[in-house]
């Protein structure tokens, strides 16, 4: 399988000239008054440089590494390049001159660990990367630029100078990964879904986060899309009034599975990984849903037929009815059986006006729009892909860490875009019979 990723050692990493790095070092004793007067220039003025393993690099408009294939196929997601003009940078002010140590931890199919610029993020120090397979880890290591390496996540959690992980692990190691990280007293970041398959795990999860009194945030990475972004600002702003509608869809085609470790990813049933349809209405308003209706037509293709994968999941396609907790409805379907276009994307339709990505919004609002524009980003720190979300996400859990805030999107919200799909998959092996959704609820 590896022999079928790109080089995840990305040649942009490699081209900032001798005295850019030179001006970078000269800062590294950046003090907190220089800091404090240099707080509202331009990200280029401030030069905040890279310590430990990640060296200094960009301070231009930031390109997106190599993206992850499958042969000489470009995995779905990874060709979506967000914007990499310089405009991306333009504003980004520092909110403190301290560097985050971080942990980046699952280097699989997807590179997911390193495809997120915390190497390149000026508050951040890469203190030490993981994967179980030894070669990944090297490459994690080569591209995070990070010389320290632990065999597994278990180990690194040991690791008292770490202060945050991001968790790119199997999907079904999420909660229990997160939880590891949390009792070891440290913030975390985890790949999407919360919890894939166990509602235990929810509760867990819930619990131990809120225990810790760490940060903890979903890379739900349609959140960080140009149109999501843009709804949430105008829905906060009131220019859909109540939502009465939303829909969204993940589809994804394969004719089988793509590599996973453990085969993690042979024949799980759809609403497992429904996050990325879920957070345009999650995302958009922090409501929830709170009850399911879900329907589906059994595969055609063997890998999503019950009897051939561990999951006895006879769907590759499932289409979802959620009530909402404002009393609306909400349509989400995943789909991986059938063929055409790919999709990660979703509208709203309010009250006072509705929201698609390709026609924008259409209102009463349309003259009093808010800002919609996705907050700048520090320099180097790469857009990337699924739509330019990457750096957003890491941008956000940076700052929610130095700031001492709860990030977006947080536990709640990452339980009531990830949990729904799991009851609306029983709902479908009950035939469509409505059931109610656990809530979550941030306690402050
Ligand atoms: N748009 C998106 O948000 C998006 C896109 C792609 C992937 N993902 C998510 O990212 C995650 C990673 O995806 P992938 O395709 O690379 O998965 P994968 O199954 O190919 O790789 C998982 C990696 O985690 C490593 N790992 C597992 N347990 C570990 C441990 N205890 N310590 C250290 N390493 C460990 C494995 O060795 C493996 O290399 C998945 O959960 C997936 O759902 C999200």
């Amino acid at each position: 399988m590896e022999s079928n990723l790109n080089s995840p050692n990305s040649a942009d990493n490699q081209q900032q000239g001798d005295s850019e790095q030179e001006k970078l070092k000269g800062n590294s004793s950046f003090s907190r008054r220089n800091f404090l007067n240099t707080v509202g220039l331009g990200a280029a003025a401030l030069g905040l440089g890279q310590f430990g393993c990640a060296s200094p690099k960009k301070t231009a408009a930031a390109a997106a590494p190599a993206a992850p294939a499958v042969g000489n196929k470009t995995i779905a997601g990874f060709d979506e390049v967000g914007g990499t003009d310089a405009s991306v940078h333009e504003g980004w002010t520092p909110v403190s001159n301290r560097k985050v140590r971080v942990g980046l931890v699952g280097y699989g199919l997807s590179t997911f660990s390193g495809a997120f610029s915390f190497q390149d993020h000026p508050n951040v120090e890469i203190v030490a990367v993981s994967d179980l397979y030894p070669d990944r880890c090297d490459k994690l290591a080569v591209r995070a630029r990070c010389n320290k390496k632990y065999p597994s996540l278990e180990e690194m959690v040991k690791d008292d100078n770490i202060e945050a992980i991001f968790v790119a692990t199997d999907a079904p190691s999420h909660a229990r990964h997160a939880i590891e990280v949390l009792k070891h007293g440290k913030h975390v970041a985890v790949a999407v879904p919360a919890v894939f398959g166990s509602l235990e795990e929810a509760d867990e999860l819930y619990e131990a986060v809120k225990r810790s009194g760490k940060k903890y945030m979903m890379f739900e990475t349609s959140c960080y899309r140009e149109d999501l972004y843009a709804m949430k600002q105008i829905y906060d702003a009131g220019g859909f009034g109540k939502v009465i509608y939303t829909e969204g869809e993940y589809f994804h085609y394969g004719d089988k599975a793509l590599p996973s470790y453990k085969g993690w990813r042979d024949g799980n049933p759809p609403m497992f990984y429904l996050t990325h349809a879920t957070a345009y209405y999650v995302g958009v308003t922090s409501g929830s849903f709170t009850d399911v209706s879900c329907i589906g037509k059994p595969s055609h293709l063997p890998y999503l037929q019950g009897a051939n994968n561990r999951y006895k999941n006879p769907y590759g396609t499932q289409i979802a009815m959620f009530r909402t907790s404002d009393g609306g409805s909400s349509r989400m379907m995943h789909s991986k059986d059938t063929k055409g276009w790919g999709a990660e994307e979703g509208r709203l339709r309010g009250e006072l006006g509705s929201f698609s990505r390709q026609l924008g919004y259409q209102g009463d609002f349309k003259d009093k729009l808010p800002n919609t524009k996705r907050p700048p980003l520090p320099p180097g720190v790469a857009p990337g892909y699924h739509g330019g979300s990457h750096g957003h996400l890491t941008e956000e859990f940076i700052r929610a860490i130095l700031q001492d805030r709860q990030p977006w999107v947080n536990i709640a919200d990452a339980l009531n875009m990830s949990a729904p799909g799991i009851i609306a998959h029983q709902s479908c092996m009950k035939g469509g019979e409505t059931l109610k959704i656990p809530q979550f609820k941030m306690w402050s």
